[in-house]
């Protein structure tokens, strides 16, 4: 075989081997439970801002944050139209859920559930505030974090729970303890830099079939 030949069956092979080998994919998301607070109660205020709800005055205790995303494919292509649905505890660790045992405040004005679906870009964005930790029994507390289920027709359903850079509660974390070493980066954001608290999670999702 003449060198230039060789050359081109390598880089043949190697094209071939970036497309149908999974090393190059992004990995999944990981899935985590849904946890017993999905919310049960009527709702109109779904929109990107929980720290304010459509016809009150007030604002949400707590430390305003904004979260920004996308919704990805394994090959990193973005998924337009999703659903991303999201729930979490108020700044004091309390859901707005008849179940919640806990017995923190709730909080008025906060909206504590959205749904928004990703933009053209798989983009979604949304402004809500810092979730408090919450005592799961009595010997375990959660760190903050936020629940995620995540849809879209053609891709497998992704229920998890994004978790804050820096808490120490994370590597006690029952749930997120359980998870490889090397899938808890993806389940945790990254908060940008600058003066405004800007946290980035980006999510992949696997095609339905894969
Ligand atoms: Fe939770």
């Amino acid at each position: 075989m003449k060198r230039r030949d060789f050359i081109k069956r390598g880089l043949v092979g190697g094209a071939l081997g970036l497309i149908s080998g999974t090393s190059y994919a992004a990995r999944p998301t990981p899935a985590e439970i849904e946890g017993p607070f999905y919310p049960v109660y009527a709702q109109k205020d779904k929109d990107f801002d929980l720290t304010r709800i459509q016809g009150q005055a007030g604002v949400a205790r707590g430390k305003i944050i904004i979260i920004q995303g996308r919704v990805l494919d394994r090959e990193g292509k973005p998924v337009e139209d999703a659903t991303v649905d999201l729930w979490q505890a108020n700044a004091a660790g309390r859901y707005r859920h008849p179940h919640d045992p806990n017995k923190a405040p709730l909080d008025p004005n906060f909206q504590g559930w959205a749904i928004v679906p990703s933009g053209k870009d798989g983009g979604f964005r949304f402004k809500t505030v810092y979730p408090g930790t919450y005592p799961a029994s009595d010997s375990w507390m959660r760190p903050p974090h936020i629940h995620f289920k995540i849809s879209k027709r053609g891709y497998v359903e992704l229920v998890t729970q994004m978790y804050f850079p820096g808490e120490a509660l994370n590597d006690v974390d029952l749930l997120l303890r359980r998870k490889r070493i090397d899938e808890r980066p993806l389940m945790i954001a990254t908060r940008l830099r600058g003066e405004a608290e800007i946290y980035q999670y980006d999510v992949v999702l696997e095609k339905a079939g894969e």
